[in-house]
């Protein structure tokens, strides 16, 4: 029988999730669909709970949804704790198991995909708002020497860092306490990009040999073209992309699909 599974979000229309786990399920064996729902604003619980009943057997959750998709389930996994926010949710009889693959899926396509190890690294996080919030407590697993998360709104930052103190050397400022500071991977998890904007970056914050990493994707955006000029390797959030949903369907189903000839499939087209 074969089992279904969503993605929901608003707007949902250009999500990539169904090609992947389309791919995913193809290249696994495994008997399932997935599609792409777009929930009203003021409708994400209604339309989630209308899928269950039809059979659903779990979902993604995308903007702006993944902290009702918190709220809305019963047990939740640490690391979904620790995010606030949820971004996979597994129907399992009476229960809906909520559980945040994000983080995951940046440290899997650092270390995997990219040949990046965190540990010992100094990491500059750009951002505190949900984005942000969820790769904290996962880059800080991986040991890195300093995780300093920057923000425009500097108490966000401060209040973020100071959340996860317990669990690593995390602090947090504004961008102009990163003056003569120079970091070995720079993680763009602000909105600014959208906007074709740039976070107020000051000179020589990339290291020799800098990864530049914006969580965005299918976009040449004004903060890689800076980590390009300023010599550091760069690249998208794409196999973010892609690694948040391997995990999600191994949640779901207990296989891991291999995903680099998905990110290539994705790059291709
Ligand atoms: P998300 O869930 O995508 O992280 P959010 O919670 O609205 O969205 O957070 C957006 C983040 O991008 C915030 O950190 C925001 O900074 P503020 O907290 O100061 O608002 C950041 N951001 C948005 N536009 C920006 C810009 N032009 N330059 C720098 N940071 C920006």
């Amino acid at each position: 029988m074969t089992d279904h599974y969503a993605v929901f979000g608003n707007p949902i229309a250009h999500s990539k999730s169904p090609l992947i786990h389309a791919s995913f399920a193809r290249q696994t064996g495994q008997d399932l669909d997935y599609t792409a729902l777009l929930a009203p604003l003021d409708g994400f619980v209604a339309c989630v709970t209308a899928f269950r009943a039809g059979g659903g057997a779990g979902a993604n959750v995308t903007v702006p949804f993944k902290e009702q998709a918190h709220a809305l389930a019963t047990v939740r996994s640490t690391r979904a704790e620790a995010a606030g926010a949820v971004n996979t949710l597994h129907f399992k009889g009476a229960e809906i198991y909520g559980d945040n693959t994000d983080g995951a899926g940046l440290v899997n396509d650092l270390t995997r995909n990219l040949g990046v190890d965190p540990k010992g690294r100094r990491i500059l996080l750009m951002g505190a708002g949900g984005a942000a919030r969820g790769v904290v407590q996962p880059l800080l697993e991986c040991r890195p020497a300093i995780l300093f998360i920057a923000n425009r709104t500097p108490a966000r930052a401060v209040e973020l860092a100071t959340r996860f103190r317990h669990a690593g050397p995390v602090h947090g400022g504004g961008y102009d306490a990163l003056a003569g500071s120079a970091f070995d991977i720079v993680i763009n998890a602000t909105a600014a990009s959208l906007a074709g904007e740039l976070p107020p970056l000051p000179e020589g914050i990339f290291a020799d040999g800098a990864l530049a990493y914006d969580m965005m994707y299918g976009r040449d955006t004004p903060f890689l073209q800076l980590a390009r000029q300023a010599g550091a390797r760069t690249t998208d959030g794409l196999g973010m992309l892609v690694e948040q949903a391997a995990e999600a369907f191994f949640l779901w189903r207990g296989v891991r699909p291999d995903t680099a000839p998905v990110i290539a499939l994705l790059r291709a087209g």
